[in-house]
Formats: C-alpha cells, structure tokens, sequence
C-alpha cells in the first residue's frame, strides 16, 4: 500500500508536577536511563522522516541529554513556552512539522515501557484506514488518573476522552484508557488546533478535545487497544515511576536469562539498561550492575555487589565488593570487601582481596593485593605481592604522587610507600618499613628501629605481675646487673 511519509513527535516539556521534582519528569532514569531514552528508541525504530521533540521545562537539559544519548540522531527541537497543555504543545509544533500530507504519530514522553512493535501496530492501523485519527486505548485494573475513553453505546464508537479530573463518577468507572499514543493525519488534524480551549477542570489546553473536535466535522476517529496495558503506563508519580522501574528490570533479567546469564534471585539483583552480560556468567543474589558495566562470560558477581561503569574480563569473580569506572581483566578475582574507585586496572588473574581499597592504580597481571590495603596512584607490575596492611601515601597534603612498584616486588605487610617513590623490580620491603626512598631491584629496603628486648624489665617496673615462674626465668644469668639498655628509664639498671 503507497503510505503517506510517517512523522513522529514526542511530547517532553513538562515539568510533571506531581514528581515533586527539580529534574524534569522525562528525564528520571527507569532503570538507570532517562525515561524519555525509551520513548525515543521506540519511536526511532518506526523510521519517521522527522522526528520532533517539544522540549520547555529546563529545555536546555532535556536538549543536551538527547544529544549525548542519540549521537547521530536529528531531532527537530520546538520550544514550548510556556507549557499550556498537551494540546498547546501540538500547536507550538505545527509549523515546525509542516502541513503537507503526512502522518503523524504522537508520543507522550513519559510512557517507558512503551514498545515499538506496539507503535507499529497503530500505525500500520491507522494508515490502512480513512481516519484522520487514531488513538491507542488499553484496558486497565485501576484507571485512577487516566483520560477515559467514552464510547457510543449503541455503537461502541469513540465519542471523546473525558479526562480524569473532569470526568463524572460513572466516567470514572470506565476502564479504557488514553495511553497519548496517536496517530493523525496531519491535513486533516492541524486545522483544529486553533479550535482547542483551556476550559476544564485544570484550565489546561487538552490535546483529546481532538476526538470530540474531528468527529463533530465529519471525521473518523478509530482506535487500537493495546495488547498489554502494562506497557502503556504513563508516569506521572514516583510510585509509577517505581512501578515502570520494576517492570523494566524484570524485562532485562528476562532477557539477560534468555541469553545464558544466570541470575539466582531475579528479586534481588538490579541490572541497569545497556549493561552488558556474557554468558554463563552467575548474577548472585544482591548484584547491582549500573550505568555502561560490562561483564565478561564465566564470571561469578555477588553475592552482594555492586558494579558501576565497570569493565569485567571473562572468568572473573567479584563479590562484596564495589567496583566504579574500574576494569578488571579475565580471570582476576576481587573481594570480598574491597572497593575499587574510578582509574583503577586490575589485570589478568591478579587477586584483589579482602578490604582493599584501589584507585587510579594499575595493578599487574598476577599481582596480590590481599588483606587491608590502601592503594592510590599507584602501578603494581605483574606478579607482585602487596603485603596486608599497606597503605600508599599518595598524598602530601597538597598534590597526589604516583608509587611504582616492579614486576615481582615483594612489599613487606604494614609498609607505608610515600609517593612519589619506586619499589624496583624483585625488590622487597620489610614488614613495617616505612619507603621514602626508591629501593632499587633486587634489593631488600628495611626502615624501622632495630628490636631491643630489655631482660627482666617488666618484674623490675611492676614487681608481683610476673608470675613467679616467669620472673624466674627472666632473671639474668650468672651474677652481674644487666647492661642497662640506655633510654629505658629504669633508675635501678
Ligand atoms: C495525559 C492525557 C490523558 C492520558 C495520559 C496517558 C491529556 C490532556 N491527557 O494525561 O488523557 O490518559 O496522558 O499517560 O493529554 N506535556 C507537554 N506540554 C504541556 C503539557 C504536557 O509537552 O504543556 C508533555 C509532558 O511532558 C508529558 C506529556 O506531555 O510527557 C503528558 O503530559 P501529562 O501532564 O503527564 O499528562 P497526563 O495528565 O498524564
Ligand atoms: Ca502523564
């Protein structure tokens, strides 16, 4: 069938009042992507040959968010100022979408769960007809807030929506819907945009007077139930915006299992939008995996762990932990209870162990990093071993310095490396040394007082808390008084 060209237009300059929000209502993330992001993948996926956006409340926002999230995208911009309504809207637009034949869909910015294959359907329906509109209706369980779709009831043809605020109680109890998904004939339509009024409970300009409008003058209005009411929600609150959240999730758990990932208790384990996960790859209970997190396939993640733009290799293993704008390289295993910050490498089957915590640091392939470490700043060369306790002293107070630790150092537990410094190639440290100074390969740095043990100290400063038999043997052998190990303060050495 020759179709008319096929524009779209979303609707998004809202402020969506009832989110009692700072941030624009299109923009709050549904799993970790602003739910306009969904309303325009959708709508892309149809191939308009404009795709406008009316933007309004902090427009400049709503603009550099479209622009970082579609690269490549053109998106015809209309500013509508101020918002009057979602009628008001489509008029701001007009000019901008031009008047010749075309149709047009129309989308409303905040419904996430919105599919493509459910857009289709309303337009492959609307342009096999002669209506010069068509809306999209669902069924719902709880209507509460929603435009009705009021219907002849002899006929059961669309006679107009009546919107929540404005309908009467037997309105009330219908259970159709609006879901603002429509598709017009733009000749057709565009005229009785002038003819909308704000006369209504919330003295708004209501894009559904259209339906009463055309069908007044003769025109067709048709309309499509959609499948799944589910996915035509629209959010207007934050307890829909949890229910879009919760929906959304349960669809990329579904579809991350669908594709070899297993995930032991959907109910506890959050997966954001766009993450990616390999396959026979074990989402334990409590794994969280935000924003652009990729893991590898082999991996165990959790229990109880958190993944934040991070990059995991294949067969790692990462529990208790949190890991942000981190890369972790195959086979390394990090946890439990360690942290790493953003910068942070880890390399191929280097072990990241309990409480350590990493940053902007480069850990070798192989290297350990065990027990209670703090590393910053720092490159640790392959097959390293980090004592436990050692903490590089990254920052002087004023400026952060960079540590090097060489391929197969050994640094002694409890070390404090104070950078800028260098721990060469197969150097060691030993236990409790404090590194001021580069150790060169091979060698051992030792920095710390030598051990005294002052003999019979403790019977002669605090007589009667030695037991006898350890006062006995801590007597001095053969007759004389001890050396007196100079600076115990004892009078009587
Ligand atoms: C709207 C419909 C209602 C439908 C429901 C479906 C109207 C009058 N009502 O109600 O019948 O059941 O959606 O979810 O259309 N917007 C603008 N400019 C404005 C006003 C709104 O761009 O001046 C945008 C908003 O950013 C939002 C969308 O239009 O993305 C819908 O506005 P909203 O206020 O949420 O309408 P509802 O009250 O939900
Ligand atoms: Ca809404």
């Amino acid at each position: 069938m020759a179709s008319r060209p096929l524009k779209v237009i979303i609707l998004a300059a809202g402020q969506g009042t009832r989110m009692k929000s700072d941030l624009p209502k299109v923009l709050h993330p549904v799993a970790g992507r602003p739910m306009l992001g969904y309303v325009v993948d959708a709508a892309r996926a149809l191939g308009p040959e404009r795709l406008a956006v009316v933007v309004g409340y902090q427009a400049d926002t709503v603009k550099a968010y479209l622009t970082e999230g579609f690269p490549g995208t053109t998106f015809t911009y209309v500013t509508q100022e101020p918002q009057l309504g979602t009628g008001h809207a489509l008029l701001v637009a007009r000019d901008a979408i031009g008047r010749e034949e075309a149709d047009l869909a129309l989308l409303y910015g905040d419904i996430p769960l919105v599919r493509t294959a459910t857009l289709r359907t309303l337009v492959g329906a609307h342009s096999s007809t002669s209506a010069a509109a068509t809306v999209l209706t669902a069924i719902l369980d709880d209507p509460t807030g929603y435009g009705r779709i009021v219907r002849d009831p002899g006929t059961r043809q669309i006679v107009r929506i009546i919107e929540h605020a404005d309908a009467s109680s037997s309105e009330r109890a219908i259970s159709e819907i609006n879901t603002g998904i429509y598709c017009f004939k733009v000749p057709e339509v565009f005229p009785f945009l002038d003819r909308l009024t704000a006369i209504n409970e919330q003295k708004e300009v209501y894009l559904v007077d259209l339906v009463e409008l055309l069908l007044g003058e003769g025109h067709r209005v048709a309309t499509v139930v959609a499948d799944d009411p589910g996915e035509v929600e629209g959010v207007n609150s934050r307890i829909q915006l949890a229910r879009s959240e919760g929906a959304r999730r349960a669809e990329i758990l579904m579809t991350l299992m669908r594709s070899g990932v297993t995930v032991t208790d959907p109910a506890s384990t959050y997966v954001d939008w766009g993450v990616e996960v390999g396959r026979d790859t074990v989402l334990e209970p409590g794994a969280i995996l935000r924003g652009k997190t990729r893991v590898g396939r082999d991996c165990v993640i959790g229990p109880w762990s958190q993944l934040i733009d991070a990059v995991v290799g294949d067969g790692c293993r990462v529990w208790s932990s949190v890991v942000e704008g981190s890369r972790v390289a195959d086979g390394a295993s990090v946890g439990p209870f360690s942290r790493l910050r953003p910068g942070t490498k880890v390399g191929a089957k280097a072990k990241v162990g309990n409480f350590a915590e990493l940053k902007n640091s480069d850990v070798g392939p192989g290297a350990k990093i065990q027990h209670h470490s703090y590393i910053g700043d720092a490159d640790i060369g392959p097959d390293a071993n980090i004592g436990a306790g050692t903490v590089v002293v990254n920052y002087d107070g004023m400026a952060k310095h960079r540590t090097a630790i060489g391929r197969g150092a050994f640094v002694g537990c409890n070390s404090n490396l104070v950078a800028p410094v260098k721990v060469g190639d197969g150097a060691y440290t030993g236990a409790g040394t404090t590194v001021t100074q580069d150790v060169p390969p091979g060698n051992l740095a030792v920095a710390r007082p030598r051990q005294a043990n002052l003999e019979g100290w403790v019977q002669r400063r605090r007589p009667g808390t030695v037991s006898a038999e350890a006062a006995r043997l801590a007597q001095p052998r053969g007759a004389g008084s001890p050396k007196g190990e100079g600076g115990d303060g004892d009078p009587k050495a």
